[in-house]
């Protein structure tokens, strides 16, 4: 328990408070997985923050006449009841019910979208949690003095409880999460933005590739548990803390060759794991292998620092400065939307995080 997160002297309001708060999903340069308890990472990782593929949740907190045990919700997705999101929803707000007990003197309307294809592979548990916890974050902020230091910690410490990366998702450009060396201030409790970054990193260009847009085969809550017997995961976990540990004077010096080695290892590393586990996963598509391939050729072709980078899915991210814009824009219509389902990517770069909307 986290004393200096449990909400102090936060008395519960008279009136009905309505707030909505919109963050975006972040993609990992160096990955997590592998975690204990309670979504603790056994690995630092850092990402970049994206800008256009967010989610949008708005909270309409009604205060009860008698406080439930509980924390009372209803939750419309895109329109529409989604019972299958109440488990997830329901474990997070018992986690996070010690560090707000005001929560069960409301009952919490709560009405989200994503403005990116949902199971699409793109993290939107990461958005969908730091939008919610932006949303319990200014209601807590009603009732008691909260510095905007405290607040952007604890978005991010309340996120982290819901889905381990969507702490990530809480500042741009880039965010570290998880103690290491290098970074003086970070935590394993809530992310922190990564500062002295080199500009060509702070308009940097992210185009997923939407290659299998079916529900994930492996949950990531499944992938992190198959880290505890793994026979190379402290390898693993001492390699991600040295890849990030490389990753920092890159990101202030702006060696895109660098970073992109980095960047790929990175990708791959994460597969290699998931492909050595018991049981073990591909998770990668034919059409991820093509794109890869296509990508590297196109690198060696015309010099234009391009890389790719995956999550625990066959999606790829073309990473790319925007300087690059137009040309990779015709590389990805030209020659990488043939191996998307229904031809379809989303756009994106790297944006500042959450925001009123
Ligand atoms: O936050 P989770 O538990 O969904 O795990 C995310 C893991 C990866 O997306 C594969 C890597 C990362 O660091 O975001």
């Amino acid at each position: 328990m986290e004393q200096r997160f449990v909400a102090k002297n936060a008395l519960p309001l008279k009136d009905s408070f309505t707030t909505r708060w919109q963050a975006p999903s972040n993609i990992a340069l160096v990955k997590y997985w592998g975690k204990t308890t309670p979504q603790l990472p056994k690995n630092a990782s850092l990402s970049f923050t994206l800008s256009n593929a967010v989610t949008q949740t708005q909270v309409e907190f009604a205060p009860l006449e008698n406080p439930s045990k509980s924390v009372s919700f209803t939750i419309l997705f895109e329109g529409e009841k989604k019972p299958s999101f109440r488990p997830k929803l329901e474990t997070f707000f018992a986690n996070i019910l010690p560090y707000q007990p005001f929560l069960t003197h409301y009952q919490l309307a709560i009405t989200s979208h994503n403005t990116f294809p949902h199971s699409s592979g793109i993290a939107s548990s990461a958005s969908s949690m730091a939008a919610l916890a932006a949303c319990l974050v200014d209601l807590e902020a009603q009732l008691s003095s909260l510095t905007e230091e405290d607040k952007i910690n604890k978005i991010s410490f309340l996120a982290r409880l819901g889905s381990g990366s969507a702490c990530r998702s809480t500042q741009g450009p880039m965010m570290a999460w998880g103690t290491h060396t290098a970074i003086a201030n970070a935590s394993d409790l809530w992310a922190v933005p990564v500062s002295d970054i080199h500009p060509v990193f702070t308009d940097y260009c992210d185009t997923i590739l939407l290659i299998d847009k079916g529900q994930k085969k492996v949950s990531s809550t499944l992938g992190h548990k198959l880290m505890h017997q793994h026979p190379y995961a402290e390898q693993r976990f001492a390699k991600a803390n040295a890849h990030l540990s490389e990753l920092l004077p890159i990101l202030q010096q702006g060696n895109l060759e660098v970073f992109i080695s980095i960047v790929e290892k990175e990708a791959l590393h994460l597969h290699a794991m998931m492909m050595t586990s018991d049981p073990y996963f591909i998770l990668m598509q034919p059409n991820t292998l093509s794109v890869i391939n296509n990508i590297w050729a196109f690198r060696k072709e015309t010099s234009i620092p391009v890389c790719f980078t995956l999550d625990a899915g066959a999606n790829v991210h073309v990473l790319y400065p925007n300087e690059f814009d137009a040309q990779l824009k015709q590389f990805i219509e030209g020659e990488l939307l043939q191996y998307c389902e229904n031809r379809q990517c989303v756009h994106d770069k790297v944006g500042t995080g959450i925001k009123k909307y």
